[in-house]
């Protein structure tokens, strides 16, 4: 089994443990970070935009442990063909990629049918906080005197 196939068994298996009684969308995840696998599932919330996606929870979950590196993403949905992952879910990855070109992003569903991309080609041109300022400004340049206020 190729690691992008044992990663695709574990988002299979974590997509069992969605909490998806809304949409009946039913997503799970693995994502390899830091050497490491972590899994996530879908969690919806009567207060419909509180619902959290699979890779959200799979990502933050590894960050919490202290890992930092993303090296490779899965996800499984009933979609066919496969389901990527939504907008904010590709730039929470962007977050923890070293190198966008290098993480693979694999979709599948239970029926065996798989897509793939890089992070690059699923969140081109990203914002990956590099534009950032270098330093935080001090006090005295935030708030209303920074932005020109008398
Ligand atoms: N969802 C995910 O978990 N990941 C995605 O990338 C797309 C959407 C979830 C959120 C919500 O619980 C359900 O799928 C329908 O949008």
């Amino acid at each position: 089994m190729t690691a992008a196939a044992a990663l695709a068994a574990r988002a299979q298996a974590a997509q069992l443990r969605a909490y998806a009684p809304y949409s009946k969308f039913r997503v799970g995840a693995a994502i390899q970070m830091s050497g490491e696998v972590f899994e996530g599932a879908n969690v919806e919330n009567a207060s419909y935009g509180l619902c959290v996606c699979a890779e959200r929870i799979a990502i933050f979950t590894g960050a919490v442990a202290g890992a930092r590196r993303l090296e490779a993403v899965a996800v499984c949905t009933d979609a066919s063909p496969p389901s990527s992952p939504c907008g904010a879910c590709r730039q929470v990855l962007l977050e923890f990629a070293v190198d966008p070109t290098a993480v693979t992003v694999t979709a599948v569903n239970p029926q065996g049918e798989t897509r793939s991309w890089t992070l690059a080609q699923l969140i081109p041109d990203g914002f990956s906080g590099r534009e950032l300022p270098a330093e935080a400004p001090e006090a005295s340049e935030s708030g209303a005197a920074a932005r020109g206020a008398p």
